[in-house]
């Protein structure tokens, strides 16, 4: 069977309140950055399930011994936050994966033209194909950002079926290119937007996810 894009919208109650308060043009810069933390927490837990690599043993209670599953610590874990809203995320996913390595993506898209550039790549030279990754970008919007991203990513070693992005909000025209290219990754997401406006801003989405986290 044909691989595709696999798009999660959890319909997890603190997740829509967070993204209501994130969507919010009232909300002040403080406020929306507790909601880019909530959100990187709950969205990273629900993008784990099933993903996180565990291995099956036996532990003594003080009654028995019992079967128990650990987390496994061969198994590198990895997150790459793109820069500058996708830091916003990072402090609520990484109480989810305290051992994960972190790897930072500076992206910048051009105004006019919405191409991406790399001002920021602290990727290593290769990745071990076994590890797990999990990419904060905030914002899909045409998706340009993110395959970027991907594409150092699979340069490097990366298995794209362990890798799974955590987004706020995902314009349809992001998921469509993506699915086109990256049929084996994972998507989730608070929110699934309809379009984007003349300018490359994802229409109703919550403004520039950046300059609201760091109040510019
Ligand atoms: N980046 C943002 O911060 N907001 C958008 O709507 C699109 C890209």
């Amino acid at each position: 069977m044909a691989l595709q894009l696999r798009v999660y919208v959890p319909p997890h109650p603190l997740i829509r309140h967070w993204l209501a308060v994130s969507r919010d043009v009232g909300t002040p810069s403080a406020l929306f950055r507790t909601a880019m933390t909530e959100l990187g927490r709950w969205l990273t837990y629900e993008a784990i399930r099933e993903w996180m690599p565990t291995l099956e043993t036996q532990v003594q209670t003080p009654l028995a011994e019992c079967p128990a599953t650990l987390i496994d610590p061969n198994v590198p874990m990895v997150m790459v936050p793109i820069l500058r809203a996708g830091l916003g995320l990072l402090d609520g996913a990484q109480t989810m994966l305290p051992l994960a390595s972190i790897y930072h993506l500076g992206i910048v898209r051009n105004e006019e033209t919405l191409q991406p550039s790399f001002y920021l790549n602290k990727l290593p030279d290769r990745l071990d194909p076994k590890a797990h990754i999990l990419i904060l970008d905030t914002m899909l919007a045409t998706g340009g950002t993110l395959t970027a991203a991907l594409n150092e990513l699979v340069n490097r070693g990366a298995d794209l079926s362990l890798t799974r992005v955590v987004s706020v909000v995902a314009a349809a025209p992001a998921l469509q290119s993506l699915s086109e290219q990256f049929p084996a990754l994972t998507v989730y997401t608070a929110t699934i937007d309809e379009g984007l406006n003349q300018n490359g801003y994802i229409v109703p989405g919550l403004g520039d996810a950046g300059d609201r986290s760091f109040g510019t």
